[in-house]
């Protein structure tokens, strides 16, 4: 008999053809009465495919043994309640470092270039009345990195071919890395015209881009959010461009997504994007192709691809 999981929410098409050929598979988010559902399974799920696991969720699965997150974050999974009930969580690591730090120096060169007004400019037929206004380049800038991690990393090795000085701030001093590093994030985004965000998001890191930080950062400066929405004070940076006390951002993601502040939409210092850090075919395969990966070698015994818990 096939091992039954429970699947979260909707996964790539390649993703769920591969869970259903080697697992009986439930979808919880398909389900028209999730606690009918939940209450028929209860005895037979062994694993979870997917995010958005509260430890209510693991109590009314007594058989749980594996949470196999798509996505390298994994903030919307109770991993302290997992480790209680001796639940592995596994994640997508590394497969989408190159996409989300490709996104990464897209959405500052947007930014910086005001890429997407330029296209309107020409698609309005604006240009045949005058010029675009002059603007700004990455090359010769400071980029304040909050995160030197897997992705981190590979977004300090494009921000120095675009010629800009890297910096950042973590836990920890990385000795074999070159860059400077700053304790104190408040210091580097003062030091810094760009921060780059590309920390966990989790209580660890709530609010850290606080309002003192991005004062730090100020009207010259440029903030990047690539990593969750939580990081930073929402209110506190959606009224610091609009007052201009702080030059601009590009927000890949937001603290209640796909809910986005009204307020940026209407601002010109603002770059938007829809959570797409990792959105290409070749990288979100990689990693569907890991959440199955990682259930097959738990449920085959062998050891696992990428564990959190
Ligand atoms: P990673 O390798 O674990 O790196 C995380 C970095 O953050 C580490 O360098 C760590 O350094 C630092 N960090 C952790 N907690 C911190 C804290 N409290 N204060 C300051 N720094 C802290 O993770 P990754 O694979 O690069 O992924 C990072 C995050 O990117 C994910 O968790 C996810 O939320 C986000 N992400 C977003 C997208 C997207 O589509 N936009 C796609 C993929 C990932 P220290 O240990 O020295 O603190
Ligand atoms: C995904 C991400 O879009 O891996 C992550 O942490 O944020 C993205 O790659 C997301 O997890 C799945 O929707």
């Amino acid at each position: 008999m096939p091992v039954e999981i429970l699947q979260t929410h909707k996964l790539l098409q390649s993703c769920e053809e591969a869970l259903a050929a080697k697992f009986t598979v439930h979808k919880l988010h398909e389900a028209a009465d999730k606690d009918a559902l939940l209450a028929e399974v209860r005895d037979r799920v062994r694993g979870i495919a997917g995010g958005s696991v509260k430890p209510e969720l693991m109590d009314k699965l007594p058989k749980l043994e594996i949470i196999a997150n798509f996505g390298v974050g994994y903030d919307t999974i109770d991993t302290a309640a997992a480790r209680q009930r001796n639940i592995r969580v596994t994640n997508t690591p590394n497969v989408l470092n190159d996409a989300v730090a490709e996104l990464t120096i897209g959405m500052m060169i947007a930014l910086a270039r005001r890429i997407p007004q330029a296209d309107q400019f020409v698609r309005q037929g604006k240009w045949t009345a005058g010029t675009f206004p002059l603007l700004t380049e990455l090359n010769g800038k400071t980029v304040g990195i909050l995160g030197l991690g897997r992705i981190g990393k590979e977004i300090a090795v494009r921000a120095q071919a675009m010629k800009m000085r890297v910096v950042y701030h973590g836990r920890h001093r990385q000795s074999d890395e070159p860059f400077i590093f700053y304790d104190s994030l408040e210091d580097m985004a003062r030091d810094s015209d760009w921060l780059v965000i590309i920390a966990p998001g989790g209580k660890g890191t709530d609010g850290i881009v606080s309002r003192r930080v991005l004062e730090a950062l100020g009207p010259e400066g440029y903030l990047v959010n690539v990593a969750r929405g939580t990081l930073i004070d929402e209110p506190a940076m959606v009224e610091m461009l609009k007052n201009k006390t702080l030059g601009g951002a590009a927000l890949d993601v937001f603290e209640k997504e796909p809910q986005v502040p009204a307020e940026l939409l209407a601002l010109d210092n603002v770059a938007l994007s829809p959570h797409q850090g990792s959105a290409t075919h070749q990288t979100r395969n990689k990693m569907g192709k890991m959440v199955v990966d990682n259930l097959d070698a738990h449920f085959r015994g062998d050891p696992l691809l990428s564990t959190v818990v």
